[in-house]
């Protein structure tokens, strides 16, 4: 979707669709007192009979208002407004955006961002708004035909404000790529989005922006570089594993990069400890932390952000199979720390413990996993969040920081020593899963083996990532607070 400024008088606009937003018992403001102005008090009459419902999360789509040029009126309610915090503008925003998705309108004119938000200002607002609005547009349409009564989505959408607003809408544009690659990649079927397609991805940035490179390993890479733990998760399928590493060079190259590694299971069917049949297809969304990290990795290209970045995403397909590795095999790690698996459906701790042991080669200025890890997280946080783990609470704080700003929200959970004792195995350095409880703690604190002295954290996005509604699918989070760090990250860095 195109975003674009134009701050013409709102009542005058040529729009298919103009959207303000109107608080609850508050006189009209800003565009919504125009737009009364031009219509002679009908919008105001609208409101005091209770036709147009003030109330949070409220629509009212008006059509034909006589003395405005827009078609429709696409009005808001954005309830009381010392409630009207940055989450309830980013809802605003949403629902907005999936009515102008369902709809006849092709275009529309926003004026959402004039509403006060607590504590945010006017970038924040146009920002926010432009990325909440295109990801509400969203529709899959990969491996379908589309209805012939489906509307099209949104091609455009303007922004009521001036030239100042530019760079939210660069900014947002870059984010809203980021978001989009990662939910198509993890909304594709696990027949096509397999660990050679995640490669060839990557190939794909690659090839479009001059400062990216990438390598991608094989297996026969990997048994050289002795990732036995990821070479072993995907030894049970014919599609082979890939470890992908992705380099944006965005500052000198004697500069630090930020390291992202994400799990790229792209069909988890448990291995040899089969998951049950029910809900299994969801498994495809086991990406989705590697299509998170690619997502924040675009964006970061997109927006040419001054700062270095390196993604590494550890692909494969963990299938039960004559070759595949069983409970009770005893792994040498790529670090030298053996493993006993004790059940094969832990696969993602598997695959990420080399991948990170391999990053250490980068030598991060950060180092920051993202994974859908365990099932308890979903229990934990259903969801809404991500987990953010680490022990290094300054890191945890930013990230959990960037998840605010991007209405893309964490929750932080103690990764404590006290935790690592489940872990203890009596024929290897460690088994691979920690018992019942606090199941995403011990496969936080199972990961912390492999970034000893490293500024690590792992993100456990295994409830974010996706929803479980079928026609909702991927979110593609969490490319919001990843791309927020980023961007943060590139405003501290000193310019030189
Ligand atoms: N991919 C799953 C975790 C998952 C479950 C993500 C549900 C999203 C929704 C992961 O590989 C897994 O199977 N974890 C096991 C770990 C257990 C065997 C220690 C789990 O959570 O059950
Ligand atoms: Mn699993
Ligand atoms: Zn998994």
């Amino acid at each position: 979707m195109k975003f674009a400024l134009d701050n013409k008088e709102s009542a005058q606009t040529d729009t298919d669709c103009l959207v303000i937003g109107v608080f609850k018992n508050t006189p009209l403001q800003g565009s919504a007192a125009a737009i009364n102005q031009a219509c002679d008090g009908a919008l105001k009459d609208l409101v005091d009979s209770g036709d147009i419902d003030t109330n949070w999360k409220d629509t009212t789509l008006l059509h034909g208002l006589a003395g405005v040029a827009a078609r429709r009126i696409l009005v808001m309610g954005c309830g009381e407004p010392d409630k009207f915090d940055p989450v309830r503008f980013d809802t605003v925003c949403a629902i907005a955006g999936a009515l102008l998705r369902d709809h006849a309108a092709s275009n529309a004119h926003i004026c959402l961002h004039e509403m006060e938000t607590g504590g945010k200002d006017t970038y924040w607002r146009v920002r926010q708004a432009a990325v909440a609005l295109d990801r509400a547009n969203y529709k899959y349409t990969a491996t379908k035909a589309a209805r012939p009564h489906d509307h099209a989505p949104l091609a455009s959408i303007s922004f009521n404000a001036d030239d100042k607003m530019q760079a939210a809408l660069d900014e947002a544009k870059g984010m809203a790529k980021g978001y989009l690659q990662s939910r198509e990649l993890g909304n594709l079927p696990p027949n096509i989005c397999t660990p050679a397609y995640l490669a060839d991805k990557a190939r794909e940035f690659a090839a479009s922006y001059a400062n990216v490179s990438v390598k991608i390993l094989k297996r026969k890479e990997m048994a050289k570089l002795k990732m036995s733990a990821l070479l072993a998760v995907g030894q049970g399928s014919a599609n082979g594993p890939r470890l992908i590493i992705l380099t944006y060079t965005g500052k000198d190259d004697d500069s630090r990069p930020v390291v992202l590694v994400g799990k790229g299971i792209t069909f988890d069917t448990g291995g040899i400890s089969l998951k049950p049949g029910a809900n299994m297809e969801q498994m495809k969304f086991d990406m989705g932390g590697a299509a998170s990290v690619l997502g924040a990795f675009e964006a970061c290209a997109d927006l040419q952000l001054p700062i270095n970045l390196v993604t590494v995403v550890a692909a494969a397909e963990n299938m039960p199979d004559g070759k595949a590795y069983r409970p009770g095999d005893v792994l040498t790690s790529m670090s030298g720390q053996t493993i006993e698996v004790l059940n094969t459906d832990a696969e993602g701790r598997l695959v990420l413990c080399d991948a990170l042991t391999y990053s250490q080669r980068f030598n991060p200025a950060a180092l920051i996993d993202v994974a859908t890890l365990t099932g308890a997280c979903v229990v934990t946080l259903g969801h809404h969040a991500s987990a953010i783990m680490s022990k290094h609470d300054d890191l945890a704080e930013e990230l959990l920081e960037a998840g605010r700003g991007a209405i893309d929200r964490g929750w932080q959970l103690p990764l404590w020593d006290i935790y690592q004792s489940q872990l203890k195995s009596t024929f290897a350095d460690m088994k691979n899963v920690g018992g019942m409880p606090a199941g995403s703690i011990t496969a936080g604190c199972f990961l912390s083996r492999f970034a000893k002295d490293q500024r690590w954290a792992h993100i456990d996005c295994a409830g974010s990532t996706w929803k479980w509604a079928s026609d909702e699918g991927s979110t593609g989070r969490p490319v919001g607070m990843l791309t927020q760090y980023l961007i943060n990250q590139a405003r501290q860095e000193p310019v030189d």
